[in-house]
Formats: C-alpha cells, sequence, structure tokens
C-alpha cells in the first residue's frame, strides 16, 4: 500500500475536498490557496480535458451550474473555457478562471501538500488521459505527493499499470466488498468510499488486515468526522476542512 505523506504520522489526513469551497468557488485556485492557508493535509480535485487535449480542474461535466454556460465542458478549447467565470455561482466575489492541471501544478510543487487528483471519466471516457496526467505529475517530480482516484475502476487500474509507484485508488458509492475485492485483485493501493461505508460492519478492519488504505468522502458532519477518527480511517476527504482539523486536534489532545 502506498500512502499519502501525511497518513504516516498524523491519522486522519484532512483534504480538502474541491479546494475550500465553503469560501471560495470551488477547483479553483483560490479555493486551493485557501486550504493551504487553512493547513489542510491535502486537496482533492477533480479532473476533465478540453477539446483541444488541456487537462483542467473542473467537477461538472456540464457548465451550467459552474459558469452559467449550457455547455459540456469537453467540447470547448481551453481558450472557450478561460473566457468563463468559474465563479458563478459565487456572485460576490471576483471572476475566476478553471485552472489546466499545469498551472495546479507549477502552484503546487512548492507546497508540502498531498493532492487527490480524481479523473473525472464515468460520464465521458477521455481516452488515454491516464497517460497524460502521468506526464503532468513526472514533470514536476510529483509521483510521492499525488493520489489518483477515479470512479472508473479501468481507469485505475490502467494507472497503476504505468506508474506501479503512484498510489491509485477506487472509488465507490455502493457495494464496499466488490470494491475491495477489486482492489486486491488489480493490486491497487486504497479504497475512496462514500462515508456511509464507514458504518458497514467490518468492513474498515478488513480494508486495514489487507493493507488497504480508506480515505473517506464527503465527511462533513461531527458526529461521523469524530466516528472515521476513532476507526482509524487514513484521511477524510471534507468540505470544512477547518472543523475537521479542529475535531482532530481536539482528539489528539484528549489521547495525549
Ligand atoms: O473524490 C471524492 C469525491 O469527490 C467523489 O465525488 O462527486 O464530489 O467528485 P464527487
Ligand atoms: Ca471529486
Amino acid at each position: 500500500m502506498r500512502t499519502c505523506n501525511t497518513e504516516e504520522t498524523t491519522k486522519p489526513a484532512i483534504f480538502a475536498h474541491r479546494g475550500a469551497r465553503l469560501e471560495f468557488p470551488e477547483n479553483t485556485m483560490s479555493a486551493f490557496r485557501a486550504a493551504y492557508d487553512l493547513g489542510a493535509d491535502g486537496i482533492e480535485l477533480d479532473l476533465q480535458r478540453t477539446a483541444d487535449g488541456v487537462l483542467v480542474i473542473c467537477h461538472d461535466e456540464n457548465l451550467e451550474r459552474l459558469a452559467g454556460v449550457n455547455v459540456d465542458l469537453k467540447d470547448l478549447t481551453w481558450r472557450q473555457l478561460s473566457e468563463l467565470n468559474a465563479g458563478h455561482a459565487f456572485p460576490e466575489s471576483p471572476e475566476e478562471r478553471f485552472p489546466s492541471l499545469e498551472e495546479f501544478l507549477s502552484w503546487f510543487a512548492w507546497t508540502s501538500l498531498t493532492v487527490n487528483i480524481e479523473i473525472k471519466n464515468s460520464v465521458y471516457p477521455f481516452p488515454l488521459i491516464e497517460s497524460e496526467v502521468l506526464y503532468a505529475i513526472d514533470q514536476y517530480k510529483l509521483r510521492d505527493r499525488v493520489i489518483i482516484s477515479s470512479f472508473s475502476l479501468e481507469s485505475v487500474v490502467e494507472m497503476k499499470h504505468l506508474a506501479p509507484d503512484l498510489s491509485c485508488a477506487f472509488l465507490f458509492k455502493r457495494h464496499p466488498y466488490r470494491a475491495l475485492n477489486a482492489a486486491l485483485e488489480y493490486g491497487l493501493d486504497a479504497l475512496h468510499p462514500h462515508y456511509a461505508n464507514t458504518f458497514v460492519p467490518g468492513f474498515v478492519s478488513r480494508c486495514r488486515r489487507h493493507n488497504i488504505a480508506v480515505r473517506l468522502w464527503t465527511v462533513n458532519s461531527p458526529r461521523v468526522t469524530r466516528f472515521a477518527i476513532r476507526q482509524g480511517i487514513d484521511t477524510l476527504i471534507t468540505d470544512d476542512p477547518a472543523q475537521a482539523l479542529r475535531i482532530r486536534d481536539e482528539w489528539t489532545m484528549r489521547r495525549s
């Protein structure tokens, strides 16, 4: 199992889901910088590809919610995408751009954060995106601080094949034991389950026995945060990293 740096020293690591998205438009450089300033251990982000082949950070396939334009990201060129306001949902804030992976990595390389790059290829497949992502990571020599995940098992298996030393995780919502069997069959490092799976009897301890890291999403309630900490979950992916860090600190203080 390949863990991330923080998981080896502090548990659980706290990852900001799409950056600090409570205060800034999600998946923008402002949200990522704010997550860093808050003291998060890592960032989770979503990756797609434009019509002319630029890897860009954005959650939704269709841009209506995020940019107020009813168009799919995959059908726009990088230049067309750059003209849209990624902060449409935050009308009181300055305009934001959708960052390219390159822009993100050039900033991230100078931090000590871990990043979980979720490849968003379940709706549109983005053929060969795995090798393009790997190329970008290798340009900055960042394999030890990157975790790749996807709801597409095929995609994470391909990434693990291309880069056996990269931490690769299968994302899922239901059927935890089916996911665990797949992780073991394909030699994956981790599972990223919806948080409800943490309540499935025996599941987390079974993962631990098999040396599979568990990173839960999206853990926003204090009750689930505390339950997950008691279970020894490796990472919590949360919309509210400040709250999760506070709860983790309280827990650590009580035990010391
Ligand atoms: O990576 C965990 C989580 O982000 C997966 O769901 O829809 O928020 O990308 P979603
Ligand atoms: Ca995601």
